[in-house]
Parts: C-alpha cells; sequence; structure tokens
C-alpha cells in the first residue's frame, strides 16, 4: 500500500472542510475541491474565520495557522486533483447519484495505489464501492462535527475492504489524533444507529404529552451527562438532519425507527422547537425510562449483529456525541436487569419492530454487569500486544485500569506461549498519567491506596521474568513515564513527549518516578525533569538515555514486534534470569549483583536451552528454544 502524502477531499461544505482542515493539521498536503469557487472560499472562510479568532484571543499562533494553510489547496478541477492523490475522501452532498458519478470519474484518472473513503453517513459503503471499481481500495471514514475538532471517526470497512486498506485509514484517522472505532458497513452504522432513534423518541415523548422539551431536555442531561439535550441539540444542528437521518434508518429497520410526527412537521413547517420553560422533575423518570429503553435496546442489538464492539459504542458516545457516559457503561451503572427491563417495555410496545437483544436477555435475567475491557491483550505467537484502550481520557489510569493492567500481565506470565510483551496505548497518548478526575477529591487514605495499587502493577511489570517492550506512542505523563520507566526496552515514536508534571499538580511522582528516573538517567537530569515538570520530546527523551529509540510513528509497532519476535527466539529462562540478574544487581552493590549473576548463569547450565543452544551452534543449525 502507497504511503500516504496527499490528500484530496472532495466537497468544501461544512463536513469536507473541517476534514480539509485535520488532515492540512497533521501535515497532509491537502486539496479541497468543490464544483465552483466561491464554495472552494467559502470552505476556506469556514477554516480561517474561528482560527483567526484563536489567535485573536491568544490561544493560536499565527505561524500555526500559515503552516496549516501551506499545507491547503482549493480548485474546482476534481480530475487533476485526484490524479496526485494518495488518499481521496468523499465529503459531498448525502445523494447516491451525485457520489457514484464522483466516483467514476476519479476512478478513470486515479493512481492505480490510491485509497478512496467516502464520509456517508447514511448510505452504503459497499454499493459505493461498486462504483468507484475498485472495492478493495475502498472504505468509509465517517467524520462527527465539527469534523476538525470532534475526536472520532469511524473507520467503516466495506464488503470488499482489504485489511491493508481499512487499516491505512485506521494509520490516517490515527495521525489525524483522532480516536477510530471499527464498524460494519451498516445503515448509521454505530452512533447514528442509536443516536438518531433515541432523537425521535424524545419527539414521540413530546407528542405523546409525557413532558415538554424542556422537561425531556434537562431529563437527558441529567442522565448522560449532557449540556444540550435532544431538542436544543435538534434545533442548533438543523431538524432536516435529524429527520433525514430517521428517514434512511426507517427504510433500512423498519416501523420502529419512523419519523416521529411531530418531527416531520418541525421539518415539513422549517419551525425549531419551543425549548424555553421550567423542566418538571416529577415527570424526569418517565423520559427517562422511555430514553434509555431506546438507548439500551438499540445498542445491545448492534452488538449482536456486530456492527460495532461494545467498548466501541461506548466510545462513539463519549467522543461523538460528547456524553458524559456511555450506554454500556451506563447499564452497567443502573444494573442490566433494570437496563433489560427499560428495553422490554418498548419491545412490549412495539413488538418484532423492537426487537430485544439476546446478549441483554442474559445479561439482565442474571443482573450482569458487562465486561467493558480498558486493557485489550492480543496474543501474536510468542509476543503479547498490550495496549490501554482509554483514549476519550487519554489513557489515564484510573483503579480499573490498572487493575485490569495487572491482570493482562499476570495472564502474560502465565501463558505458556508468551516469551515477550509489548506495553503501548491507543491514540494519541501511551498513558497522559495517573487520573486526576479520579484523584482530585481524595483523602489521603484514598491516595494511598490508588498509589499502593498503580506501584504494585508497575513492579509486578519490573520483575515479570518475560521481557516487556513498552512502545511508546505519544504522551507519557506522570504515571505513563512511570510505566515506561518499568519497562525493559523503551522505544519511542517521533511524536512521543515524556514529562512528570506532576509538581504541577501539587503532588510529586508516586508511581516509581523519583526511584527509577534518576537509576536510568542520573540524579541531576531526574530532578530537573521532576522539580520543572518540563515536557522532552522523544528526540530529547533518546539524548538523556531515557528511552533507547525514536523510530517514525508508523514504524513504532512494527518496531517492537521485531524486537519482541528477536527476543521470543532466543532462551526464555536464560532471559528471564538475566532480567533478574540486571534488576536486582542494580539494587544491590556489585559483588552481591556478580554473586546473583553467578548463581543465575550457573542455573542456566541445568536447563535443556543451554544443552539445545550450544548443540546448535556446534552442529551450525538455529537453536529451537523450548523453556525447559
Ligand atoms: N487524568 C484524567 N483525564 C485526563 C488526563 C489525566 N491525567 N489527561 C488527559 N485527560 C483527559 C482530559 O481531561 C480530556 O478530557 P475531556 O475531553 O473530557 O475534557 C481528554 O483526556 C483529552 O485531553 P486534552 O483535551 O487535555 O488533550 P490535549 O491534547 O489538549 O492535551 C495533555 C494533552 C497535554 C496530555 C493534557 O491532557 C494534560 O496535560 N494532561 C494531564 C497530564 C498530567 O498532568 N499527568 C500527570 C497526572 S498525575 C500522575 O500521573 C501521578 C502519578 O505519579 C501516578
Amino acid at each position: 500500500m502507497a504511503k500516504i502524502e496527499k490528500v484530496l477531499v472532495v466537497g468544501a461544505g461544512t463536513m469536507g472542510s473541517g476534514i480539509a482542515q485535520a488532515a492540512a493539521t497533521a501535515g497532509y498536503k491537502t486539496t479541497m475541491v468543490d464544483m465552483k469557487q466561491e464554495f472552494v472560499d467559502a470552505g476556506f472562510g469556514k477554516i480561517k474565520t474561528p482560527l483567526e479568532k484563536r489567535i485573536t484571543e491568544g490561544k493560536m499562533r499565527r505561524e500555526d495557522l500559515d503552516r496549516i494553510l501551506a499545507n491547503l489547496k482549493g480548485t474546482t478541477d476534481v480530475e487533476a486533483a485526484a490524479r496526485e492523490a494518495d488518499l481521496v475522501i468523499e465529503a459531498v452532498f448525502e445523494e447516491f447519484k451525485i457520489k457514484e458519478d464522483l466516483f467514476k470519474r476519479i476512478a478513470k484518472v486515479a493512481k492505480p495505489t490510491v485509497v478512496v473513503a467516502t464520509n456517508t453517513s447514511s448510505l452504503s459503503v459497499t454499493q459505493l464501492a461498486k462504483s468507484f471499481g475498485a472495492p478493495d481500495r475502498f472504505g468509509g471514514l465517517h467524520f462527527f462535527n465539527p469534523a476538525a475538532v470532534n475526536k472520532l471517526v469511524e473507520v467503516v470497512k466495506g464488503h470488499g475492504t482489504t485489511p491493508e486498506t481499512f487499516s491505512a485509514l485506521w494509520d490516517f484517522a490515527l495521525r489525524l489524533g483522532k480516536v477510530p472505532i471499527e464498524t460494519k458497513d451498516s445503515f448509521g452504522f454505530c452512533v447514528n444507529r442509536f443516536f438518531v432513534p433515541f432523537l425521535n423518541e424524545a419527539c414521540r415523548l413530546l407528542e405523546e404529552k409525557v413532558a415538554d422539551a424542556a422537561t425531556i431536555d434537562a431529563a437527558t442531561n441529567e442522565v448522560l451527562g449532557t449540556t444540550m439535550g435532544p431538542f436544543a441539540l435538534m434545533n442548533f444542528t438543523g431538524i432536516p438532519i435529524g429527520y433525514h437521518a430517521e428517514e434512511t434508518l426507517h427504510q433500512s429497520f423498519g416501523a420502529f425507527y419512523k419519523p416521529a410526527d411531530v418531527l416531520r412537521e418541525m421539518f415539513e413547517k422549517k419551525q425549531l422547537f419551543e425549548i424555553a420553560g421550567k423542566p418538571d422533575p416529577t415527570k424526569f423518570e418517565a423520559v427517562k425510562a422511555r430514553l434509555l429503553g431506546v438507548l439500551f435496546g438499540i445498542t445491545a442489538q448492534l452488538v449482536d449483529e456486530g456492527v460495532a464492539s461494545r467498548e466501541a459504542t461506548d466510545k462513539g458516545a463519549l467522543l461523538g456525541l460528547r456524553w458524559g457516559h456511555g450506554p454500556f457503561a451506563l447499564m452497567n451503572q443502573v444494573g442490566t436487569a433494570q437496563a433489560l427491563r427499560y428495553a422490554r417495555a418498548l419491545h412490549d410496545k412495539w413488538g418484532k419492530a423492537f426487537p430485544l437483544s439476546p446478549s441483554l436477555q442474559k445479561a439482565g435475567e442474571r443482573n450482569e454487569a458487562w465486561n467493558l475491557r480498558n486493557v485489550v491483550v492480543d496474543v501474536q505467537g510468542h509476543v503479547a500486544v498490550i495496549t490501554i484502550d482509554r483514549p476519550e481520557a487519554l489513557n489515564a489510569l484510573n483503579p480499573k485500569v490498572l487493575t485490569e493492567l495487572g491482570e493482562a500481565f499476570t495472564a502474560v506470565a502465565n501463558n505458556k506461549e508468551v516469551r515477550a510483551a509489548v506495553l503501548t496505548g491507543s491514540g494519541k497518548a501511551f498513558v497522559a498519567g495517573a487520573d486526576i478526575k479520579a484523584m482530585a477529591n481524595q483523602t489521603a487514605m484514598e491516595s494511598l491506596a490508588m498509589t499502593t495499587l498503580g506501584q504494585r502493577v508497575v513492579r509486578h511489570i519490573e520483575l515479570m521474568v518475560k521481557p516487556v517492550i513498552a512502545a511508546v506512542n505519544g504522551f507519557a505523563f506522570g504515571g505513563g513515564c512511570e510505566l515506561a520507566l518499568a519497562c525493559d526496552v523503551i522505544l519511542a515514536a517521533e511524536t512521543a513527549q515524556f514529562a512528570l508534571p506532576e509538581v504541577g499538580l501539587g503532588i510529586h511522582p508516586g508511581f516509581g518516578g523519583t526511584q527509577r528516573l534518576p537509576r536510568l538517567i542520573g540524579p541531576v537530569r531526574a530532578k530537573e525533569l521532576i522539580f520543572t515538570g518540563d515536557r522532552i520530546t522523544a528526540q530529547q527523551a533518546e539524548k538523556i538515555g531515557l528511552v533507547n529509540k525514536v523510530v517514525k510513528d508508523a514504524e513504532l509497532l512494527p518496531e517492537a514486534l521485531r524486537i519482541a519476535h528477536k527476543i521470543a527466539e532466543m532462551a526464555p529462562l536464560a532471559i528471564g534470569l538475566a532480567k533478574e540478574s540486571v534488576n536486582r544487581g542494580l539494587e544491590t552493590d556489585i559483588d552481591s549483583g556478580l554473586a546473583l549473576e553467578t548463581n543465575s548463569v550457573t542455573l542456566t547450565f541445568a536447563t535443556q536451552d543451554q544443552k539445545e543452544g550450544m548443540r546448535a551452534f556446534l552442529e551450525k543449525r538455529k537453536a529451537n528454544f523450548t523453556g525447559r
């Protein structure tokens, strides 16, 4: 797959200009194309006006705007721009025929390696891929408004999308600083599938006079931790968007998704909802029961259908919609038995038009919480990749993440197949530290419990027999830097940054930073970092010996895996003993260390691997180590 350097965004409207801005900001040579020059100019205006305002407010430097604009070109010649592009993102009017014609034109002139993505929110990616003619190089990149700022991108696999194309789109989203979630090519993908009928149900509540708009908005804000309820939001984004989206879902998923009469009326009369008034808290429970019923019923259904994972669905709500809770985390809060009752009430009313998810039935009948993981373990042969996956909070370490991290490393330690591990983070951070929200109101005793937990996990990694490589993909701040310090090898992506910013929060490092950092880089350098809280780049970190080496962002994981697989080919017991000799030796005097080494190396002679390793050398063949 060719490297993506030049990006073409077709459509300079709200979404297209936002996507073009995000691409240009991330350093891609970006062209924005539209049918008329005035549309292109308007697209530039949408980018420049808010950024100029940020400069005036002192929130942005002019040279940063200049840098973005230097990466950005506008044109009306789609063919000429498509000839040059490595990635084309289509963000034109949501009509199949218009998109079909566009893809046919692009297919005629584009490079044979071009990757094409549609930003459609309601059409089939697989059908659109047919009009391009090479479905293997076609997929969906569904951005959320405002596309330059909103962190979420749904990466959609059409039927023909190859794994290489999917990962090119995924990596592109990551380079934009977005959090990608994988979704199947199903109408509404993940987020709109539950969000649009959720808005529609709010309209039905209004129509049935269960409550007025102000009450429905207030009840929603209370339960979801939002600042704009369904009606305030629809007024803000425009009624037609919600109406058209619901109509598309209606055609695909049937009667339950039919737009509410009041929504159709507002759309036809081009009116806004009346949202003024004093909310009536006595009606909150009735409102919540219905809205949560829709939310829980549909999200459980879409996961059962394989549209997205539970974790991805929660990220969709947290990042795409800026809700305070994901639907599955919310089900855990109210209890899955209660969640099932809410969904069942709608099923009783609508029958087959609102099917009851089998997984929700199963969990709800036992009142079992969903197991929502923030730490993912992926075993690839003899190597385990452990990913901290809480990008909505830059992978900040709270007790749940720490506990899961400990469990992940215990599983890796106990897995006889695994000989080395790679630790990394999802999104733009490795780990941005211990969770400040979790710590802000802690008492000293609660802090003691969290620090003890954190230190235990970090020490577990350090003392584990199997080597661990930290693949630092972004911010490694506070507890994140301390986590990396416990690993045996530290690789950093070019854009990674390190810091121990704790003193700026009125505390100091607590997951081993005051101990391991001076041992690694010397006390004076460590004190400078700890006392100033300064951020350093990956290159500076390499210079002071904090990391083994810096690699290009795209090569970080491949390089970490290469080293891990190389280690995995060596004698595992010898490596475990060597790790212990180094670690324990550093904690003691030289004579004790040498005694440790003597015992340790002597022990290797009691292993079958020592016999195999030396015999293989003499027989001029590759050793086959078994870890015995
Ligand atoms: N704890 C909790 N939430 C965090 C977090 C943390 N350590 N770091 C980031 N987040 C959250 C943010 O609050 C934000 O959430 P909302 O969207 O809900 O507001 C989200 O992650 C994204 O972060 P930003 O919008 O701030 O992202 P940015 O790119 O603008 O900035 C950053 C990135 C410079 C890393 C900034 O997030 C930051 O400074 N984070 C805090 C870093 C820090 O001080 N770490 C030390 C923690 S203390 C510690 O670790 C103690 C110890 O020794 C164990």
